[in-house]
Order: C-alpha cells, then sequence, then structure tokens
C-alpha cells in the first residue's frame, strides 16, 4: 500500500527483544497491580507496558515492538499518532483546551466535517448530539427516541454491546433530569441477532425469521411486549463476535420499523468510520436510521461521542436533555475534524474494503489447513476468527481463543477476542497498516495455530507477575445440535471474573 519511506509504523515490527512481559514491563505492571483496581481486564490480556506507539505498532518498556490489531477496540482507524491529527491536536493546544458548550471554531470545524460524510438522508437533515464515550451515546440516542415517541420500549439483540452507562442520573435529584432520562424505567425487548453461524430463529436463511418475530411482538397483544420506541442495533456485532447479519437484515428492519412507526438506532460506535470497507457499515446496505450512535475514532484517540439524529424527529429538546461536562472537548475536536477529513479526503476506505476481502480470504484459506476455526467473517477491517471444538457442533472453544491471543503476543502481534466465550479472534488492525504489517501478521497467525495445535489442549497463559482470579472451567457437555446451541454452550464466566471488556 504504501513506500518505505511513508511508512507511518516501526518498519521492523514485530521485533521481540524479551519475552513479554519483559522486566520493566514487569515492574509496572505489579506496580498498577498494586495502586490500582483489580477489576481491570486488559494488562492480563496484554501484560506489557506500552512506552511510544506509530502507526500499527507499539513500542513496549522494554524496546519489544508489537504490531497493533487491535488499534484501541477501533478507536485508532488512523493508527497512532498519525501525523495529521498530530498537527491538530497540537495547533488546537495553543487556542483553548475547553469551552463547555461555547462555540469554538474547532467545533464549528468539526460539525461541519462530520454533516459531512453522515450516511444517506441523515446528510444534511441532522443535527448533533454531543456525548463523550459510546456507552453516553447510545444512552442519549435511547432516551431520544423514547422522547420523540413519547412512549419507551427498545428492542436490543442478544450478543450486543452497547456499553455500560445508565442509571447514575436516579441518584441525581432533580426531577427535570428524571423526566428525560428513560433508564431507570427503561424496557428492554431482547431478541436474537441473525447470526448466520448460530441461528436462532432463521437466520442462515435471511432475515425473516427476525422479522417475523418482531412483527409477532407488534402485532400479538399477548406478545407480553407493551410498546416499542426504537430498535437498536449494531450492523455488525462487535464485542458478540464480530458477526455479519444477512444481507436482506437492515433493510428488512428498516421497513420493519417504517411499517411500525418505531424508530431504527444504528450503533456505529465500533463499525464506523471506514471500519467496515465504508464510511458507516449502514452503507453496505444503503439503510439510513433515524439515529446514529458515533464514538471510539471519531475522536482519534482523545474521548469524543457524538448521536446524530433525523432533524424532524423532535420539534424541540428542552434545554440541558442530557448532560455533561466533558462533551464535545475542543482538543477531541480538532482531532476529530482531521480525522473525518483524512478519512474521506484519500482512497483509504476504498483500500480497507478491498484489502479486506483478501484479507477474509487469507484467514478463509488458513481455516482450510485448520479445522480448530469453524467459521471466518467480516467486511472491511473488522474479521472475526471463530475456534471451535469440532465443525460439526460448533461448541465454541474460548480458550483456543485466548490461547491464540497469548500465543501472539509472544511473537510480537496483537489481536483481541471477542464473542461470549472468547472464541472470535477479531482483526480489527488500524486501516492505515502497511501490507508488510498483514502479512507478517498473517504468518504469526498461522505459526501460533501450528504450535497450538501441536499441543491441544494448552490454554491461554497470563503473566505470573500480573495477580489474576481463576476463571472457573467451562462445563462443556456434548453438544445435540448447533442450531439449538443454548443448552450446550459453556457457560459464561461472570463479569468478575475474565469476562473481556470492551473499551
Ligand atoms: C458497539 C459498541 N457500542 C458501545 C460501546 C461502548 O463504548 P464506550 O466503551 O466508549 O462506552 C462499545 C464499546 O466497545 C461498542 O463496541
Amino acid at each position: 500500500m504504501t513506500s518505505k519511506s511513508d511508512w507511518l509504523s516501526f518498519p521492523d515490527a514485530p521485533h521481540i527483544v524479551v519475552p513479554p512481559p519483559g522486566p520493566r514491563s514487569r515492574e509496572l505492571l505489579a506496580e498498577q497491580a498494586r495502586l490500582e483496581t483489580d477489576a481491570i481486564g486488559y494488562p492480563h490480556y496484554f501484560p506489557i507496558a506500552p512506552k511510544v506507539a506509530q502507526g500499527a505498532t507499539i513500542e513496549d518498556v522494554d524496546g519489544n515492538r508489537f504490531i497493533d490489531w487491535v488499534a484501541g477496540i477501533s478507536v485508532l482507524n488512523l493508527g497512532h499518532r498519525h501525523p495529521r491529527l498530530v498537527a491538530a491536536l497540537e495547533a488546537q493546544s495553543h487556542e483553548i483546551w475547553h469551552a463547555l458548550e461555547l462555540p469554538t471554531e474547532a467545533r464549528i470545524r468539526f460539525l461541519r466535517e462530520l454533516e459531512g460524510v453522515l450516511p444517506g438522508g441523515l446528510r444534511g437533515h441532522a443535527r448533533i448530539f454531543f456525548t463523550v464515550t459510546g456507552g453516553d451515546a447510545v444512552e442519549t440516542a435511547v432516551n431520544l427516541a423514547d422522547f420523540a415517541q413519547g412512549k419507551q420500549g427498545t428492542v436490543a439483540f442478544s450478543g450486543a454491546y452497547h456499553g455500560v452507562h445508565g442509571g447514575v442520573v436516579n441518584l441525581t435529584s432533580g426531577r427535570r433530569y428524571h423526566s428525560t432520562s428513560y433508564f431507570g424505567t427503561g424496557k428492554v425487548i431482547r431478541v436474537p441477532y441473525p447470526d448466520p453461524y448460530r441461528p436462532v430463529l432463521g437466520a442462515d436463511k435471511g432475515a425473516a425469521g427476525t422479522i417475523a418475530y418482531l412483527e409477532h411482538l407488534v402485532n400479538d397483544p399477548s406478545s407480553g411486549v407493551d410498546a416499542i420506541s426504537s430498535v437498536l442495533v449494531e450492523p455488525i456485532l462487535g464485542e458478540g463476535g464480530y458477526v455479519v447479519p444477512p444481507d436482506d437484515f437492515l433493510p428488512s428492519l428498516r421497513e420493519f420499523c417504517d411499517r411500525h412507526h418505531i424508530l431504527l438506532i444504528a450503533d456505529e460506535v465500533q463499525s464506523g468510520l471506514g471500519r467496515t470497507g465504508r464510511m458507516w457499515a449502514v452503507e453496505h446496505s444503503k439503510v439510513t436510521p433515524d439515529i446514529l450512535c458515533i464514538a471510539k475514532t471519531v475522536g482519534g484517540g482523545i474521548p469524543l461521542s457524538v448521536v446524530a439524529y433525523r432533524s424532524d424527529l423532535v420539534k424541540e429538546l428542552p434545554r440541558g436533555f442530557h448532560l455533561g461536562t466533558y462533551r464535545a472537548n475542543p482538543l477531541a475536536l480538532a482531532v476529530g475534524a482531521e480525522t473525518v477529513r483524512v478519512l474521506k479526503e484519500g482512497d483509504l476506505i476504498d483500500q480497507t474494503r478491498s484489502r479486506g476481502e483478501q484479507l477474509l480470504s487469507r484467514f478463509r484459506s488458513l481455516a482450510d489447513r485448520h479445522p480448530s476455526i469453524g467459521d471466518v467473517r467480516g467486511k472491511g477491517f473488522m474479521i472475526g476468527v471463530e475456534f471451535v471444538h469440532n465443525r460439526t457442533s460448533r461448541l465454541p472453544w474460548g480458550d483456543r481463543g485466548k490461547a491464540m491471543r497469548a500465543a501472539l503476543l509472544g511473537r510480537g502481534v496483537l489481536m483481541h477476542t471477542a464473542g461470549a466465550w472468547d472464541q472470535v479472534l477479531r482483526f480489527m488492525a488500524p486501516l492505515i497498516i502497511e501490507d508488510e504489517l498483514l502479512d507478517r501478521g498473517l504468518a504469526a497467525f498461522e505459526d501460533s495455530l501450528e504450535s497450538l495445535d501441536a499441543t491441544p489442549e494448552r490454554t491461554a497463559t497470563t503473566s505470573p507477575q500480573v495477580p489474576h482470579r481463576a476463571e472457573p472451567a467451562p462445563h462443556l457437555h456434548p453438544p445435540p445440535e448447533h442450531a439449538i446451541p443454548s443448552p450446550v454452550m459453556p457457560e459464561r464466566p461472570g463479569r468478575n471474573l475474565e469476562e473481556k471488556d470492551a473499551s
């Protein structure tokens, strides 16, 4: 993709000078473990202490250089310290750092840039709500939908991850805050996500089963559902395992929502801003949501999130409908505006689409040689490689996922898991990654697979220096039928134990 002269990454990565964690990393990890809560997860998954990062690479304090296929969980679509973002940050740092909701130039520049790239019917017809995190954006979006609809009831899907906000407003005392936040009494209607690999409602045959179920919820007075205000959907499941739904899913969901005057909220926190080879994942199916949640890459690595909503959705929102001191930080806005500009100017997103297709077939050809890989799916640089105990049962192999993560780390490649059992290795490199680093990462992936195949029951290794709690052994039962997966799946570990966290 690039000539050596314009590499953004450390060109010699992966380069392991001492098996990670090296001595200095161990010191910092131990100090972190002493001082910080033990509720944090990432030091267990990637026991290294980063020092400096460039493009798609990270160097740790021991001088090890890693290829970064995690990208801060899709925060760094433009990689670490992209020169144009560094320049934008530096310029803004000489102006103003905090300005509440006042219209700084950075703020207006950001709004204009974002307006120019919104999907379909939202472009030119949207208003923007600033928030700080992904969860914050989703919470605001759902509140907005409930306010606009004058009723509550959100369809959310199995496997969904939308953050862990919600609820704190109940501790705030003002009635006016309670009157626009519905989380205290919020109603969630859980519907199976159409997962073609693990179909629950016939997702292997398209979206019809899911839509029929939704129709039943609306039409049958005894369905148990009183009202539906909105449907909240990830166009591709993120934390749930990089599950790509059938092509007709989003268009059918759009039609369903239109038929019943239900609002469609797309959570593009992880899939947005070029990640899937389009600016927005919804653009693959030409669907425009009524409300779009944007976070992660939109701040280029500085906390910033946004809700874009159809301007005709509500006539007027009460002042202070949603609040937060740090919304729309000028430093984040300056970097965010430049991020959007970089993404829309060049052909990076088109390249991500075509390079993603090549990568999919390269991962699939690995699957041809390694039966522990049950499925490979994805779009752009959002690719999931799912490990199973065997292809007939499709029983998820979480230990293999975790062992792969550890084996890759030892080879200088950072790659995270996803899925309820950590059974999916997810490829989410920065979009700017050089081709050579893809080749080297794939070689490390195959090498790791081969070494694990040679010792099949090896489980994930964790640094002995990093205190960790034992993971309960998964209960593996003989699987009757992959189409009815719930009774045969290993039990998901409790949140406080080993569940990976999302960022
Ligand atoms: C799809 C999706 N929505 C929301 C969130 C929550 O974002 P945050 O961690 O910034 O609250 C995440 C985080 O991974 C996500 O993947």
